[in-house]
């Protein structure tokens, strides 16, 4: 087991990665001095999966659970849902100290989080992260939130957990799909900031796709590291945070003008490829990176090309609207793989000129 500490002016906590660890969480939550009651918010699926190995280990560590589920999906992630489960919380007679343990995806541990972050002005919230998303990404930084009509993650807060708890034996049951959504996010930790994990995955894609548990353990570990240190440096997402966003700027535009027909990892890895492109051809990323980043891609089975997109509406939907064609929008570039860094200098042009190369 590796532990990841996450240092915050206020509320710093641990993140524990390893295979196996659920059996372990009653013990971490007792460490804590969490006792009595302890709620755990998750979903049907991940319930029957999973759901009986965290309560024979908090049952162990004399913690009496108390079940809430959600149905599955991101439609759930909504005020109406967060309603309801203030409900639920207070006909268990959820108190201000009982910690709510979110047992699953990011749709889990945003929803849930948002719940803990506002039920009696907060309640101590676990995370349990079961996908490879929510444990490289969401369930690291404190961002919860709900959706809200067609708007994702409209109302939220900044609220960190006590603990992050990966048990990356969990996702020996993700289907394939699922896992390859997360493993997006750990192509662009790489891409990013850490060119010593880059290397590691271009050297060991085989092994990740078989979830070699030594590699999976370690290459979530340093993803999930990534993502820790810069919230450290900025927890309220007012600078720095902002490269995290690789690939997302043309990534979410993709994401929603295919209505989410095109899954968020696979519009990112697209997003990827564009913002290298666009840094090669602005003279900043050598070519030699730019496609070593797509063979990874590829070799990971990411897209790294789209069809039946308009290419405007993808641009209006970044915000380069025709009255604003000449204006220009912050975009994280590349210098070399393992150094990005935000720029405003993009002109929407090069943009449209490197997604009318990527149909
Ligand atoms: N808070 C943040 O910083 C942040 C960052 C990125 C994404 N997000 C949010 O995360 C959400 C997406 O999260 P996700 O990709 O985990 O999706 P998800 O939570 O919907 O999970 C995907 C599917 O996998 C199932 N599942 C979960 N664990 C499983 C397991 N171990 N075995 C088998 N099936 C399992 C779920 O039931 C679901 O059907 C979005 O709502 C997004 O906005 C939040
Ligand atoms: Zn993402």
């Amino acid at each position: 087991v590796k532990t990841i500490k996450v240092n915050l002016i206020q509320n710093s906590y641990e993140i524990k990665v390893g295979s196996g660890f659920l059996n372990l969480v009653g013990d971490e939550l007792v460490k804590l001095g969490m006792k009595g009651k302890v709620i755990v918010i998750t979903n049907p699926k991940v319930n029957h999966l999973w759901g009986e190995h965290l309560n024979i280990s908090l049952r162990a560590a004399g913690l009496h659970a108390s079940l809430i589920e959600v149905p599955d999906g991101e439609e759930y992630k909504s005020l109406e849902q967060a309603g309801k489960l203030y409900e639920q919380l207070s006909e268990i007679r959820a108190e201000r100290v009982t910690p709510v343990l979110a047992l699953g995806g990011g749709v889990i541990g945003d929803l849930a989080g948002f719940a803990a972050a506002t039920y009696m002005r907060g309640v101590p919230l676990v995370q349990i992260p079961t996908t490879l998303l929510a444990q490289v990404d969401s369930s690291t930084g404190g961002k919860v939130a709900v959706n809200h009509g067609r708007l994702k993650n409209i109302i939220g807060t900044f609220y960190q957990p006590k603990l992050v708890i990966a048990d990356t034996g969990t996702l020996r049951t993700l289907a394939p799909v699922e896992f390859l959504n997360g493993l997006a996010e750990v192509i662009k930790h790489g891409v990013i900031l850490d060119r010593d994990l880059f290397q590691k995955l271009e050297r060991g894609i085989q092994q990740l796709k078989s979830l070699d548990e030594g590699f999976l353990e370690d290459v979530i570990y340093r993803s999930i590291c990534i993502k820790a240190e810069i919230v450290e440096k900025d927890e309220r997402d007012t600078g720095l945070r902002n490269v995290l966003n690789y690939g997302h700027t043309v990534g979410h535009a993709i994401e929603t003008v295919s209505d989410f027909k095109i899954k968020h990892g696979n519009a990112v890895a697209i997003g990827i490829v564009a913002a290298g492109r666009i840094s090669q051809k602005m003279g900043i990323l050598p070519q030699s990176a730019r496609e070593r980043i797509e063979l990874m891609l590829q070799k990971a089975g990411l897209p790294v090309k789209f069809s039946d997109l308009d290419v405007m509406r993808i641009m209006d939907m970044m915000g380069y609207d025709k009255k604003k064609i000449d204006g220009k929008l912050r975009f994280v570039l590349l210098r070399n793989i393992g150094e990005a860094f935000i720029s405003d200098e993009v002109s929407p042009k090069l943009i449209e000129q490197v997604l009318r190369e990527l149909i």
